[in-house]
């Protein structure tokens, strides 16, 4: 019998553990789910490694060198995780600890997340949006540059809007009932009456109650869209991992759990919660 000649894979993407490693998400809270479910999407066969820093939760009010050392923290253990890639996944660490993060780690692809006010500035017919972020983002220098790029050249007005409620109401599970909800349902129409036409939901918590607000837009018929950064987010991610030759191959996950979440203080609700925010039982794991 002649000896049979096996192809020989000269393709070191097969192999390249750097390919297989998972990318970091890190938000203060849940919020970065929001994000996680558009990264789920278009980048399905990548996986992902979740730091929920809940022992913090709420970073909205937090002075800049605390949010910054917290972000520094987090996105270090991410990086002992071995991620080939990070996502702050939160708009008030990005505006506070971005550059840092990037100046600790300057090998490491990392994404930071800016309110989306630039596509609502360019759709807006009235001239009016509103961005409903955090202090933390609202005071920070990522939005606030791109107020004075994009929005003051082109005349249109930015409301920022804070609500102290609105993440904790998320972390909680969003009750409909609840004061928070009311506050929401009465705001939209304040909104509306300030010729807003453009809402931005400038946290990574609020994508999670944007189908309350849109059915709550269209109860009170009002003229106004919603956006927010996710989907822009899952394609800076996916262009990097192309450029940086990073793109997982195929599933690198076993046992169908694309993502493994990590909480840095035990909560008895957090799985519960975890699952209603993405449909799915997840296992959460605590770090202390
Ligand atoms: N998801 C965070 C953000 O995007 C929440 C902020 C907080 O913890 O207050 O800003």
């Amino acid at each position: 019998m002649s000896p049979q000649v096996l192809p020989v894979h000269s393709n070191s993407r097969m192999t390249d553990p750097k390919r297989n490693a998972p990318i970091g998400l890190f938000d203060s809270g849940v919020g970065g789910l929001s994000i996680y479910k558009h990264l789920a999407q278009q980048l399905p066969a990548e996986r992902y490694v979740y730091y929920a820093d809940t022992l913090h939760v709420p970073y909205g009010n937090r002075d800049s060198s605390d949010i910054e050392a917290l972000t520094l923290n987090a996105v270090t253990w991410l990086y002992e995780q071995g991620c080939k890639l990070i996502i702050i996944a939160c708009n008030s660490a990005s505006a506070h600890a971005l550059d840092t993060a990037r100046r600790y780690y300057p090998q490491l692809p990392i994404v930071g997340l800016v309110p989306a006010l630039k596509p609502a500035v360019l759709a807006s017919q009235s001239g009016h949006v509103v961005v409903l972020a955090t202090k933390a983002t609202l005071n920070g220098m990522l939005l606030n540059k791109v107020i004075n790029d994009v929005a003051v050249p082109s005349h249109t007005t930015v409301i920022k809007y804070f609500d102290p409620m609105l993440v904790p109401w998320v972390e909680a599970g969003m009750p409909e009932n609840s004061e928070t909800a009311q506050r929401l349902r009465e705001q939209v129409r304040i909104f509306a009456d300030n010729h807003v036409d453009y809402l931005v939901l400038g946290c990574t918590h609020y994508p999670f109650f944007k189908a309350f607000l849109q059915i709550e837009i269209e109860k009170q018929q009002l003229a106004m869209q919603i956006v927010d950064s996710g989907h822009a987010v899952a394609t800076r991610v996916q262009s990097l991992l192309i450029e940086s030759d990073l793109l997982a191959e195929t599933n690198t996950y076993s046992n169908n759990q694309p993502l493994t979440f990590f909480a840095s203080k035990y909560d008895e609700f957090l799985t519960e919660l975890v699952q209603q925010l993405l449909g799915a039982e997840r296992q959460v794991h605590y770090l202390r």
